[in-house]
């Protein structure tokens, strides 16, 4: 069943109950390859492969943001080999998918610390956020150099400097001051790989969001397992803390 179909098939509930924004922690690349006999970094490219096929059946499926947990604050620990990959896949990611990106008015984003990037890395990614940021498709958010913790801690730096003109300090107005205060929190994080864990994600914006762990590698999940999630989440009653009316 492609996504498609499984968009229009029957477990899908009304517009309502779509998850307007889903994040994805793309876990289990390094074991993928390991299990093979492989180095990590063919898992990673294995990895680029199903992140293009979710944001095509994303799209398709007509969710609105897909935030995509490519590299964290803490993924430098990694030697510099594997780093330097995963940026130039980055790299190559962009350059490589333009082409898509426009015919399906897909707009790219970033989330986390630019600063902390590659300059040519940091140069792609403002070139193609630029130029996409009129398509009104899927917007598909890059988090790269990013952290939870990270990107609170930013906000708090810019709301200090922005103190003296004043206003009450609350939720909604601390918010303007994370990475991309105009997307909604997101109502569903997939995580693959098995582990039941945020790993600094989004946790300002996950408060309230649903989880669905899938113990497939990230390589091997595909539009199927990815159609099932967003199924799974629409039987979900939400309740924010309140109670079932
Ligand atoms: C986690 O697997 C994966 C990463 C840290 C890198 C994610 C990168 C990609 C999927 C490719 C780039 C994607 C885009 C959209 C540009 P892991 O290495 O932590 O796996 P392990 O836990 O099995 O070691």
């Amino acid at each position: 069943m492609s996504a498609k179909q499984a968009a229009s098939s029957k477990p899908f509930l009304e517009e309502g109950s779509f998850p307007a924004h889903v994040g994805v922690i793309m876990d289990g690349n390094g074991r993928w390859a390991v299990r093979r006999g492989q180095i990590r970094t063919q898992g990673h490219l294995e990895g680029l492969k199903t992140a293009k096929k979710i944001v095509k059946a994303a799209s398709d499926m007509g969710i609105a943001y897909l935030t995509l947990y490519v590299f964290s604050t803490e993924n430098w620990k990694r030697t510099a080999e594997e780093v330097g990959f995963i940026m130039g896949l980055v790299k190559q990611y962009l350059a490589a998918e333009l082409d898509f990106f426009r015919r399906n008015r897909i707009r790219i984003r970033y989330a986390g610390d630019a600063r902390g990037l590659p300059p040519d890395i940091a140069r792609e990614i403002r070139e193609v956020c630029d130029d996409t940021r009129d398509f009104s498709g899927l917007q598909v958010i890059l988090a790269l150099n990013y952290g939870g913790r990270d990107e609170i801690v930013r906000g708090i730096r810019r709301l200090l400097e922005a103190l003296p003109s004043g206003g009450e300090l609350t939720e909604a107005a601390f918010r303007q001051y994370l990475d991309n205060p105009d997307i909604p929190d997101p109502d569903l994080i997939i995580r693959t790989a098995g582990e039941m864990r945020i790993s600094n994600f989004l946790l300002w914006e996950g408060a309230y969001t649903e989880y669905w762990v899938s113990e497939k590698l990230w390589p091997d999940f595909t539009e199927e397992d990815f159609a099932l999630a967003v199924t799974r989440f629409q039987g979900r009653e939400r309740r924010y803390g309140g109670v079932t009316g």
